[in-house]
């Protein structure tokens, strides 16, 4: 939604200015210095789990991996707050900042505030500003032929959220899934840089084929998944085949089209699952073929042919 009303605004130019809004990347980034750029984002939601100390920490983890996927460091956090006064109890968000503290920390960034509005329903999230070296900036623009694709975590978040929702969850899951969304990509996007990262972007909202649409129009190649090596939470392709479909999923399905070719028969299931939105979802990342990684490859990029996006 933002993106079509930004869409009307041109974007401004400026000589620092190394991503902007109209580039469909992470975050922005601007160079403050010759060997510094500021890299700047800005995630919140409503509760998709009902500990709130855990969405503290989901939100958290959510809101610097856009820092992450550009190859850079966080340094600072502000939260932003929507907060139903008088209808909630206030320890509830003390909970969600306690959580959303502990998993800044563990990035070695800095919470320094915040600033929270009275609205009927709880929303909470985090500008993250980070830091890089313009030279080292890793957009989602910089895939080649020849490269190999990896995805740093399982997918199917948001149709498990649905059958939390629907109380369709067993706890053990819950507690697995929490866990895997408050997972920080740090590690992940240190090991894509160390082995020479050409592109990287983290998958959330627009499933794992809305992210990889992105990356194939941005570098102007096509991605050749293998949709058998794509890592998935067990449990979410049972939820899918049981009909806990996400509406998430049809309008990304909707929007990637017939940018889409689909060789060889996929399975419905499985193919709902890439659409998944992710909620903290893992880095898509497109390393030279002969970098040396303990990841597994999910597929391989080709150059620009009909579509952009080729299941196999
Ligand atoms: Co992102
Ligand atoms: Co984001
Ligand atoms: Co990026």
């Amino acid at each position: 939604m933002l993106a079509e009303a930004l869409s009307n605004l041109t974007q401004s130019s400026h000589p620092d200015l190394l991503v902007g809004f109209n580039k469909a990347d992470d975050a922005g980034v601007f160079r403050i210095s010759e060997n510094q750029a500021l890299v700047q984002t800005l995630d919140f939601f409503t509760p998709i789990v009902d500990d709130p100390f855990w969405f503290g920490k989901i939100a958290a983890a959510n809101a610097l991996s856009d820092v992450y996927a550009m190859g850079g460091r966080p340094v600072t956090a502000l939260s932003i707050v929507c907060f139903p006064e008088g209808d909630m109890e206030p320890k509830i968000l003390a909970q969600i900042l306690a959580g959303a503290e502990e998993t800044i920390n563990e990035s070695g960034a800095v919470l320094v505030g915040g600033h929270s509005v009275k609205d009927k329903e709880l929303k909470y999230g985090l500008s993250i500003t980070g830091l890089i070296d313009p030279k080292n900036l890793i957009t989602n623009a910089g895939a080649k032929a020849g490269d190999v694709l990896y995805l740093t975590k399982p997918l199917g978040t948001g149709i498990v959220s649905t059958a939390i929702k629907r109380d369709a969850c067993p706890e053990e899951l819950i507690v697995r899934i929490m866990q895997q969304m408050a997972t920080l990509n740090k590690d992940a996007a240190e090991e894509a840089v160390k082995i020479g990262a050409h592109a990287m972007t983290d998958v959330t909202g627009f499933g794992f084929l809305g992210h990889a649409l992105e990356m194939a129009k941005a570098s102007n190649v096509t991605l050749e998944i293998d949709a058998s090596a794509i890592p998935i939470i067990p449990e979410a392709l049972e939820f899918a085949k049981a009909g806990y479909l996400t509406g998430g999923a049809k309008d990304n399905q909707k929007h990637v089209g017939a940018a889409l070719e689909i060789v060889g028969n996929t399975d419905e299931n499985i193919l709902h699952i890439l659409f998944d939105p992710q909620t903290s979802g893992g880095l898509l990342v497109a390393t030279p073929d002969n970098a040396p990684s303990d990841m597994a490859v999910i597929g391989r990029v080709t150059k620009a042919s009909d579509e952009s996006l080729k299941i196999t």
